[in-house]
């Protein structure tokens, strides 16, 4: 009866701080997180008066962060960004936040926390400038404390975001503030930024430790006890720990009994939740993390292995744009990139070569990802004229530190790269920084390795190498080495940094598919010999001189125990670096999966080898001239055999032979009917056709989620697929497709996977390429439908509904 009678007075207290706009969680928190991204303002272009508190920016855009201003400007080749950077404009930002603080945050402590500014930014609050950070990549935070208004009057935090110094980087980078901000209210005692660590060095079967070192910040640190709980995923504590405050440091070492091992097959995550409280039994700070207890292995002559368990990393290298959305971060878009690499089979990422926006690691935690968690793609000496090396010398330091402190709690961070093909390498000058970068990761972070992505393979050539600083020996291609690895490294443990290059166009195939070009041939001459229109063919037969076809590399990769696992370049085409064509292409051919996140044959490929789930892909499409000798391949796992048919007459059976990736038939092409068959022991495990299309007939529009957030973030990746009058995807329509959307969402952007698709990515419009397009719906915060209409001239429109909740 008593319980009954409070829990209703907590109920009507509950109720009337909802009526009154409370949040009655957060008023009990000592600390205050809140999302810092709505409500904007911003110029593009310069003006150094905007750091003023009293300038008047109404005439400014409004808009809500995380926000890349290159991404929504056109497609040139004489912007100074150049080809390697997709051509689209940089130039300079301004950004600026109007805001209101309560009189109760006068005595607490007020921060601004940045994810990620691209690049060069400086900060004012209330005109006092703050400082600038020129890495656009890392996160960082200032203290706003000494400068703020409280009640009726207003602050204002000015950004100005210089990325004019063209050319900066090798990809496709973005402009402004692209990632999350956030304003974190704490009390004058409180738990430093990064100022958790937690490792778990001591795993068996019946329990794990769990060191957590905390750092605070407090005035005085007398009666202070700091409270920690481990709870696991349904929210039980598993583990407690209350210790008397008496140092700025206090370690805590707890033991979680029948420890859930966190691996990619099952990302089983814990809670940590801990606590400042005072003498009289005020909670003065909380804080949470999330964790993962796994262990960890590279072994010179097995390879690596996780709990115990000897594994491949099946890895991809990602740059972090988001394909249409450009660099602008949202959850959802990386969730979805990760979602296709993880279904296939992809085990493991690397953030070539830049620290990640921390959404990309959450994700991580969470859907089993092993990560490589890269620094710097240069070091003293430069790759673009206006690239990091100008900031070197100041800020390498303070950015690797903070890189590891703010990165040091993922399960899924797993290594730590200090550097891509990094130029000393080559010189004596590589020994003292490896040295030195490895050193300031080993001090505030020494579970993890250390490596760097190597391209001079030869051991006495590499002074990065030669420094004896990295833990495992990283190698970028030179495949031709890997199989004498341990004779030339002797007890050396490999990983394969980065491997492939392969290049390959979504839906376009040139024969004949067993003779493989490398393009370019070599590193001076210009391809001469390519396709007009800008193609690569998507038969796993083209890459790049330096590099490989996908099945040359993971035949030897596979082959080898010690091999203990690669990074694909790269898992998604990127904007930037169309190698190996020039202008007008703009977006990188070495995806597994195209700009627009469709796949390429060669993602079925890997599908077959690194997952169980029964795999039969055939390829290509069946639209040709009569008469023509055609290539026709199938990817295939849990079979003995796959037999083709053409038109119900058998093309034979084909068996994978040796270390075969593949099957092959050539074959005269007459239109009809592909179909191929896979059986295991003379029974049926899978069938596959593909049809020759007619004509274009009708606009198909598919959601991947049809049920979305309605928050302004969540979106619905709507495939556009042209069809002909039987449902044949038409594999070469390129119509021109006109959308509307209404109700509550936005057409954030539109893409069909061509490299050369210079449509801007916010238009309205866009052409299919080889049969497919892509419209991104973005809902805004009413609940209800979007309805998203497609026309195109000529055939059948299309209308989608998707609803969107709370
Ligand atoms: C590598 C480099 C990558 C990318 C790739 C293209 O040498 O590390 O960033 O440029 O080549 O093949």
């Amino acid at each position: 009866m008593r319980v009954s009678i409070v829990n209703r007075v907590l109920y009507i207290f509950a109720l009337v701080c909802f009526l009154l706009g409370a949040k009655p969680v957060s008023a009990q928190n000592a600390r205050q997180t809140i999302s810092f991204d709505a409500g904007w303002k911003f110029l593009l272009g310069d003006n150094p008066e905007a750091k003023a508190a009293n300038y008047n920016d109404t005439q400014w855009r409004t808009l809500n962060l995380p926000h890349d201003w290159s991404i929504e400007g056109n497609f040139d080749e004489k912007n100074p960004t150049t080809q390697a950077e997709g051509g689209l404009p940089a130039g300079t930002g301004w950004y600026r936040k109007t805001f209101k603080l309560p009189e109760t945050a006068v005595n607490k402590k007020t921060f601004i926390d940045f994810d990620g500014i691209y690049h060069n930014s400086e900060v004012w609050i209330n005109g006092h400038y703050l400082g600038k950070r020129p890495n656009g990549y890392i996160s960082f935070r200032y203290d706003l404390t000494p400068y703020l208004h409280f009640g009726a009057q207003k602050n204002v935090i000015a950004v100005r975001v210089d990325n004019s110094d063209q050319p900066n980087s090798r990809w496709y980078s973005g402009s402004g503030i692209y990632r999350n901000v956030w304003l974190v209210t704490v009390n004058q005692t409180y738990i430093l930024n990064w100022g958790v660590y937690i490792t778990t060095p001591n795993i068996s079967p019946k329990s794990a430790g769990v060191n957590i070192r905390t750092t605070i910040h407090a005035p005085a640190l007398a009666n202070l006890k700091l409270q920690t709980l481990i709870s696991d995923q349904a929210g039980k504590v598993v583990a407690s720990r209350v210790t008397a405050v008496t140092d700025t440091l206090v370690a805590q070492n707890l033991t979680v009994s029948d420890p859930k091992l966190w691996s990619v097959n099952r990302p089983y995550l814990y809670k940590v939740t801990l606590k400042i409280i005072s003498g009289s039994g005020r909670v003065l700070d909380n804080y949470s993390a999330t964790t993962g207890i796994r262990y960890f292995n590279f072994d010179a002559d097995k390879g690596f292995s996780l709990n115990g368990r000897n594994m491949k990393i099946l890895g991809v290298c990602l740059h972090h744009d988001e394909g249409a959305l450009g660099a602008a971060v949202n959850t959802r878009a990386i969730e979805r990139q990760l979602q296709i690499l993880k279904a296939m089979g992809c085990n493991a990422i690397r953030t070539s070569h830049n620290p990640p926006a921390p959404e990309l690691l959450n994700l991580c935690d969470k859907m089993g990802f092993l990560v490589m968690d890269e620094a710097f793609d240069m070091w003293v000496k430069k790759k673009s004229k206006f690239d990091y090396h100008q900031d070197w010398a100041q800020w390498h330091v303070k950015d690797l530190q903070d890189q590891v402190l703010r990165d040091r709690n993922h399960p899924s961070v797993f290594m730590w790269s200090i550097g891509n093909e990094i130029r000393e390498q080559f010189d004596s000058t590589g020994i003292s920084i490896a040295r030195e970068l490895a050193g300031i990761v080993k001090k505030l972070d020494n579970t993890r390795p250390v490596t760097s992505a190597l391209s001079e393979p030869d051991p006495k050539k590499n002074f990065i190498y030669q420094s004896g600083a990295l833990d495992v020996v990283g190698l970028n291609y030179h495949q031709e080495v890997y199989a004498d690895f341990k004779k030339n490294y002797p007890g050396q443990k490999f990983i394969g940094t980065e491997n492939m290059s392969a290049l390959a166009t979504r839906g376009h195939y040139d024969m004949p598919s067993d003779s493989i070009r490398r393009w370019p041939k070599d590193g001076k001459t210009p391809l001469k010999d390519g396709n007009a229109d800008y193609t690569v063919s998507a038969y796993d037969n083209v890459s790049a001189y330096w590099g490989s076809t996908h099945e040359e590399t993971w035949k030897i990769i596979k082959k080898y125990d010690f091999l203990s696992g690669l990074f694909i370049w790269t898992g998604f085409d990127y904007i930037g670096e169309p190698t190996p064509y020039l202008w007008p292409a703009r977006s990188s051919y070495f995806g597994i999966v195209d700009l627009a996140g469709f796949p390429k044959d060669v993602y079925y490929m890997y599908q077959s080898e690194w997952t169980n789930k029964p795999v039969l892909h055939l390829l290509p499409h069946w639209n040709w001239q009569p008469g023509q000798t055609v290539d026709v391949w199938a990817y295939y796992n849990n079979a003995d055999e796959v037999e083709a048919y053409l038109n119900g007459v058998s093309l034979g059976v084909r068996k994978k032979q040796g270390d075969n990736l593949h099957v092959m038939w050539r074959v005269k092409y007459q239109p009809g009917v592909l179909k191929a068959v896979s059986r295991k022991n003379g029974k049926v495990v899978l069938t596959t056709q593909v049809v020759t299309a007619g004509k274009p007939y009708r606009i198909v529009l598919k959601a991947d989620r049809s049920r979305i957030q309605a928050d302004d973030k969540d979106l619905s990746y709507v495939t556009v697929t042209v069809q002909d009058s039987n449902g044949n995807t038409v594999p070469n329509a390129d119509n021109l497709v006109h959308f509307s959307v209404s109700g509550n969402g936005i057409l954030k952007g539109a893409d069909n996977g061509s490299q050369t698709n210079l449509q801007p990515f916010n238009a309205q419009q866009c052409k299919t390429f080889n049969g497919l397009g892509l419209a991104i719906v973005q809902s805004r915060q009413k609940t209800g439908k979007i309805v998203l209409n497609a026309v195109s001239e000529g055939l059948k429109p299309a209308r989608l509904l998707i609803t969107t909740t709370k």
